[in-house]
């Protein structure tokens, strides 16, 4: 599987999303490569957020070898699943797809864990306290990821 999550900035949700889901497949031994991008260039080539590496740290993981990138639309074709964190997230990458296949590998990470009910994982940029709330749910999510294709 190679699968690519996707925020705004790729400095604050999609790094948690990407160690989080590698570290467990690697825990169980599958092949898995897993990747992150913004829809927005603001952080290119920056560390994830600080308060990103202390929250992965608290859970014995580390994710200062990733820096941020922008998504790039050879994505929608190198990978076979591409999570969102949001419904802006969503709009954003679905406008950068040339076909129908591109958009149906489009997906809201939440609803992996309550199906349909389009439930975002909120912007924890300008608060002080939403990281370990985020942690939580995309550590659900991952395990639910795992769960369906392993
Ligand atoms: P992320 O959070 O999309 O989870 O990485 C944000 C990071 C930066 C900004 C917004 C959200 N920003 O406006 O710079």
């Amino acid at each position: 599987m190679k699968i690519l999550m996707i925020c705004l900035g790729n400095i604050c949700r999609s790094p948690l999303a990407e160690g989080i889901l590698q570290h467990k497949a690697n825990e169980l031994g599958l092949d898995w490569t897993v990747d992150s991008a913004g829809t927005s260039a603001y952080h290119a080539g920056e560390l994830p957020d600080q308060r990103s590496i202390q929250v992965a740290r608290q859970h014995d993981l580390d994710i200062t070898y990733q820096h941020s990138r922008q998504i790039v639309t050879s994505d929608l074709s190198n990978f076979d699943i591409i999570y969102v964190m949001d419904s802006s997230n969503y709009q954003n990458v679905l406008k950068l797809c040339k076909t129908a296949a591109q958009k149906e590998k489009v997906r809201l990470i939440m609803n992996e864990v309550e199906p349909v009910r389009n439930i975002n994982v909120p912007d924890p940029y300008w608060g002080d306290n939403g990281f370990e709330n985020v942690y939580q749910m995309l550590d659900k999510a991952c395990d639910q990821v795992i769960k369906r294709y392993q």
